[in-house]
């Protein structure tokens, strides 16, 4: 299967995006998961903007989605919500139907951020009909650097989990679709 993964944030040693990558390197070869880098170059949302107006990184990300047979999303809390970057994308998402049914699940890289979840969970149950709430993992990640995470994430038990993680999120995403 093919997933996309997004991370909130656009940090370069973003905690997210080491979790996110570190997800796709464990998962490898027998599921593909790209990790979507294209959050700064969007324009903010406007319905002005939409249809042929559409600007070239909204079109791959629509793209992206559409042909993907999954989302992991994994962000930071920013002043208790989303970031606006990752609101951002999600609104460019809401209006087309590449999101309707698509399977999506979050990972988490903090032991804190429970507004940004809830807010989150809230956001992604509304924009597809396949959000599974119920399999999500976290791990404490805040202010480790990438290189760190890597090696933590490597540790028997956490591959062990992240692997049955993916697994179970193939196995949603072919009974969704
Ligand atoms: C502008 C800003 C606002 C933040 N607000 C919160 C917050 O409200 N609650 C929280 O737990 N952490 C907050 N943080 C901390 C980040 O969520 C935390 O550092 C996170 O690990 C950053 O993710 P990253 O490593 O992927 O960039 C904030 C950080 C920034 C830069």
């Amino acid at each position: 299967m093919n997933f996309l993964a997004i991370s909130g944030s656009t940090r370069r040693a973003s905690t997210n995006t080491a979790l996110l990558d570190t997800i796709s390197q464990l998962a490898a070869p027998a599921t593909n998961i790209a990790v979507l880098n294209i959050l700064q170059q969007l324009p903010i949302f406007s319905p002005d903007l939409e249809g042929a107006a559409t600007q070239v990184d909204v079109r791959k990300l629509i793209d992206l989605v559409r042909q993907t047979d999954g989302i992991i999303i994994s962000s930071p809390e920013y002043v208790h919500a989303i970031p606006g970057g990752l609101k951002n994308a999600i609104d460019w998402l809401v209006s087309g139907d590449a999101i309707i049914d698509k399977p999506m699940v979050l990972v988490h890289a903090s032991h804190r951020g429970e507004d940004m979840l809830s807010a989150l969970r809230l956001v992604l149950g509304t924009i597809t009909a396949n959000f599974n709430e119920q399999l999500f993992l976290s791990f404490p990640l805040v202010s480790k650097s990438p290189s760190e995470i890597g090696a933590y994430l490597r540790t028997d038990a956490n591959t062990r989990q992240i692997r049955a993680f993916i697994s179970d999120f193939e196995a949603y995403a072919r009974l969704s679709t």
